[in-house]
């Protein structure tokens, strides 16, 4: 453990984990057995101070990043400070710095002694809520694939080697929308090399459905049963190793830090949503929960102290939202997951996992307010939008990080098409761009809402700002 990390343990340094902990003991008894906030704490710094593959690029590739960039770009960066590049480089990217220390590191990667950056869970789990960097909120603005294109044109000319991401995304595309990614299948091209037990085996390269998915926040996850938003996987720790899969990892590796995931799993269930603080009409809220209720809630649950949890799987076609993600994750992959050490096959506690489920499960919509986009590829900017099926915008970006508090959601801007292919146009603004046209990007489907009428529209998008 590092100094840094010794400096922030006396006081309560991650807020709201001492928040989840006070709600634990006091209000959600049924998750007071399984949680334990000193693991859970142990959980949360393992993955901000430990990497477990070799780094990214290094300290030096990301303070040059800058010279990648197109102009103007480039000229303004260059005359700035050091210090002011950084930050401009975090906004580029979707990094933040870390809400619990001043250490100036990003959430998103660890940053180790010697200057190697790792990618860790946050990258995609950690964004921000009213401007806050938030861990366990999905990251709408990650630039994955401007990020590794950009620093591996700087090691081209430092004459670094490129590191294995670079080398896979060549392979498989890490992610065409800012702030999606094509993390299914990294999981499953990994897992492709290795049989059940994780020993290295060698198979033709295949070739995968690449498709984009909007990560999930983590703070409902502890209402959940399964994982992954066809729930396919039971819940557990050694599900959450696999993105370390790569060559250097050996079969040991995956022992030796299992103990470690078990509190990586203690701090992701103790994760709660957070509070929405702009103005909420209290008695249009109240009369929305009853529509909720009555309409909603045989799907996403009830949300009062008693809270329930229905884990509905809803068949594709009944739900109609995009497809690609159901049969991407083929029945092979599914089978090869359901027989290796990460469900426990062959021992007492093996975990069910199913091989061919018929659609998507409803997500708790637990602070749902702060996690948009919507859906699971994250093709509805708003919640208005996705109670209005029919007025969802074919092609948009956002153009704020604020969230719009009366659509509820990201503040885009419409656009009748992506502008022309040119190459001149700076990656990161045309990878803000959504085309709902293009493959796995649908933003069709749960016409659920339509049961209502505008009226009582508006009063279950006021009850949403209040989950
Ligand atoms: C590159 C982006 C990315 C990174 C990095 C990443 N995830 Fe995810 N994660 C996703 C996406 C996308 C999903 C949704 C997958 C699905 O539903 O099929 C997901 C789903 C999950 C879920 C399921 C949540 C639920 O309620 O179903 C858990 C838990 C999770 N990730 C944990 C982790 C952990 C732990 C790490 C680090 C070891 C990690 N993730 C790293 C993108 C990422
Ligand atoms: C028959 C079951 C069912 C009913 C009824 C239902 N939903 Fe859903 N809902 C789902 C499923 C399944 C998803 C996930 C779809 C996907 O991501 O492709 C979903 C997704 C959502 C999301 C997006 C969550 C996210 O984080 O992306 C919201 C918001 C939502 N529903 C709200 C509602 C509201 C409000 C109602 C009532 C008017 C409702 N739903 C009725 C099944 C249902």
């Amino acid at each position: 453990m590092n100094g840094e990390c010794k400096k922030m343990l006396p006081r309560c340094s991650f807020p709201m984990l001492c928040i989840a902990a006070m709600l634990i003991t006091t209000q959600d008894g049924r998750s007071a057995d399984h949680t334990d906030a000193a693991a859970a704490e142990r959980g949360y710094r393992f993955l901000t101070e430990n990497a477990l593959i070799p780094p990214d690029f290094n300290q030096t590739t990301f303070e040059e990043v800058w010279q990648a960039w197109p102009e103007p770009l480039r000229s303004q960066a260059a005359k700035l400070s050091p210090a002011e590049r950084r930050k401009m480089s975090y906004e580029r990217y979707g990094l933040t710095l870390r809400a619990d220390d001043n250490s100036g590191k990003p959430l998103q990667y660890v940053v180790t002694p010697d200057g190697g950056w790792t990618m860790n869970c946050f990258a995609c789990h950690g964004g921000t809520v009213y401007g806050t960097p938030v861990a366990g909120a999905p990251n709408n603005r990650f630039a994955l694939q401007t990020l590794t294109e950009e620093t591996f044109a700087i090691k081209m000319r430092q004459g670094t080697p490129p590191s294995r991401m670079d080398l896979g995304a060549i392979a498989i595309p890490l992610g065409t929308t800012n702030g999606t990614t094509n993390a299914v299948v990294f999981g499953m091209g990994l897992m492709d090399q290795r049989d059940e037990q994780l020993n290295w085996i060698l198979v033709a390269p295949k070739s995968f459905t690449n498709h984009d998915m909007d990560a999930p926040p983590w703070w409902y996850f502890y209402k959940r049963p399964s994982m992954y938003i066809d729930g396919f996987a039971e819940k557990g720790h050694r599900g959450l190793m696999q993105f370390t899969l790569i060559p250097e990892n050996g079969p040991d590796f995956y022992r030796r830090y299992e103990e470690n995931f078990r509190d990586v799993l203690s701090y992701i269930t103790s994760l709660r949503a957070p509070k929405y603080t702009d103005v909420v009409d209290h008695s249009l809220a109240e009369n929305g929960k009853q529509l909720f209720n009555a309409n909603c809630s045989e799907c996403h649950g009830t949300y009062e102290s008693d809270w329930s949890y229905p884990n509905r799987r809803v068949p594709i076609d009944e739900i109609g939202t995009d497809p690609v993600r159901l049969t991407a994750l083929t029945v092979a992959g599914r089978k090869k997951y359901a027989n290796s050490w990460f469900a426990h096959a062959g021992e007492h506690d093996a975990q069910e996992t199913l091989i061919d489920p018929v659609g998507y499960v409803a997500p708790p919509l637990d602070g749902v307010w702060a996690s948009a986009p919507y859906l699971h590829n994250g093709s509805v900017p708003t919640l208005w939008h996705l109670l209005h099926p029919e007025q969802r915008p074919q092609v948009w970006r956002p153009v704020s990080s604020q969230l719009d508090t009366e659509k509820v959601g990201l503040t885009i801007e419409e656009v009748r098409e992506v502008p022309d292919g040119d190459a001149e146009l700076d990656a990161v603004v045309r990878r803000s761009y959504f085309d709902t046209q293009r493959f796995g990007k649908s933003n069709v489907g749960h016409n659920f809402p339509n049961r209502l009428s505008e009226a009582e529209k508006s009063a279950v998008l006021e009850y949403l700002k209040t989950l």
